[in-house]
């Protein structure tokens, strides 16, 4: 599928898009800070009209660029609708409002979800019929459910973090969603990161630190021969550390991802035509642990928090009390 690009900074995106532009849009959305929104062009062809904050590329000559004719209409694609499981957590609760506007959502989960609102399924995403006639209609699916304790035995990781994802997955394929983002985590990668190995790639390989990171890694593998073997798309986000609270866990700090953030890289998950990729996901924090260079340059992300930035030292609240991760916790837990 060939999609044209249309990069436009704000100030123009607003002051020709809206008016009387030689580019006509049905609506655009700047609530995020660098939008990526899929328009219809001519024949139905897609567009991915890129607004950014900063740069001079004209409107005339984007729309040479890309050989548009002048009045071209570019029509809002219709909105996809995206299942989000594990929609009842720390990370769902925050995404839900900030993707709503976007995009049909529907949520699946064994807890109910503290606010209503949304299309609700209670299902447990090992069930693959549930978990098929969860995914029926949709055309993405962002798989959040699982056990994120680095602390688990196997036997709490089995159905949670494994059998479950070849459910979700599996299930997406059958139901025609062709589109899977999977909750990966840093824990992958975790060695690196005890080592103070810095920066972490994406495209080193794997060193789990706990049973969990090495269930997670099942899911990038499982990912990739879902991407290689059906031609879906298959992206896997290693999210850093997102709390609902202030990231006062200073020895976490570098992992820290916002809410409008992870939404932000999320939503590049969605719409972005790659077959398959896995990426770091923390916001712009000055440490630089986790390299971001491939999530800027292959989906377009542009952070807009930085852990440092938060002035949380005035509040007194800094812990030391939480370690990163106890590699052997989880085989030895296993045994008492
Ligand atoms: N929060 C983080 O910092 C972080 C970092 C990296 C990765 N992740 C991953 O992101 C995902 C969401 O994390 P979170 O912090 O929101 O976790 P959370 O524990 O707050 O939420 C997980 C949700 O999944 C649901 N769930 C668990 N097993 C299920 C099952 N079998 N069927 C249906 N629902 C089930 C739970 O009820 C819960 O609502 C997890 O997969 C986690 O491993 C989180």
């Amino acid at each position: 599928m060939t999609i044209q690009v249309i990069k436009l900074n704000r100030p123009m995106a607003r002051s020709r898009l809206s008016s009387r532009a030689s580019i006509q849009v049905g609506f655009i959305a700047l609530d995020w800070c660098r939008p990526q929104k899929m328009f219809q062009g001519p024949q139905g062809a897609p567009v991915l009209l890129d607004i950014y904050d900063h740069g001079e590329i004209s409107l005339r000559r984007a729309t040479r660029a890309i050989r548009l004719p002048a009045r071209t209409i570019l029509r809002p694609m219709p909105q996809k609708a995206v299942l989000i499981t594990g929609a009842a957590g720390r990370i769902g609760t925050a995404l839900r409002p900030l993707l709503r506007p976007t995009y049909r959502l529907r949520l699946a989960d064994v807890r109910t979800p503290s606010e209503p609102g949304d299309d609700f399924v209670q299902a447990d995403t090992s069930d693959l019929p549930a978990m098929q006639a969860a995914c029926a209609g949709m055309d993405a699916v962002v798989h959040l459910a699982g056990n994120p304790n680095t602390a688990a035995t196997w036997d709490e990781l089995r159905v949670s973090n494994v059998d479950s994802t070849y459910c979700v997955f599996e299930a997406a394929r059958r139901a025609g969603a062709n589109k899977v983002i999977l909750a990966s985590t840093n824990h992958v990668m975790g060695f690196y990161n005890l080592e103070g190995a810095y920066p972490i790639r994406v495209d080193a390989p794997i060193r789990p630190d706990s049973l969990y990171g090495v269930s997670k890694a099942f899911g990038e593998a499982l990912a990739r021969y879902y991407s290689d073997a059906f031609e879906m798309s298959m992206i896997c986000l290693r999210i850093g550390w997102f709390t609902p609270r202030d990231p006062t866990v200073r020895g976490l700090q570098s992992l820290w991802i916002s809410a409008r953030d992870l939404a932000q890289v999320i939503g590049l998950c969605i719409e972005t035509p790659r077959r398959f990729g896995i990426y770091n996901a923390t916001s712009n924090n000055s440490q630089g642990h986790w390299d971001l260079q491939a999530t800027r340059d292959e989906l377009g992300y542009a952070p807009q928090d930085d852990v440092s930035a938060l002035n949380l030292a005035e509040s007194g609240e800094y812990r030391e009390d939480m370690p990163y991760v106890e590699p052997p916790a989880g085989v030895l837990r296993a045994q008492t």
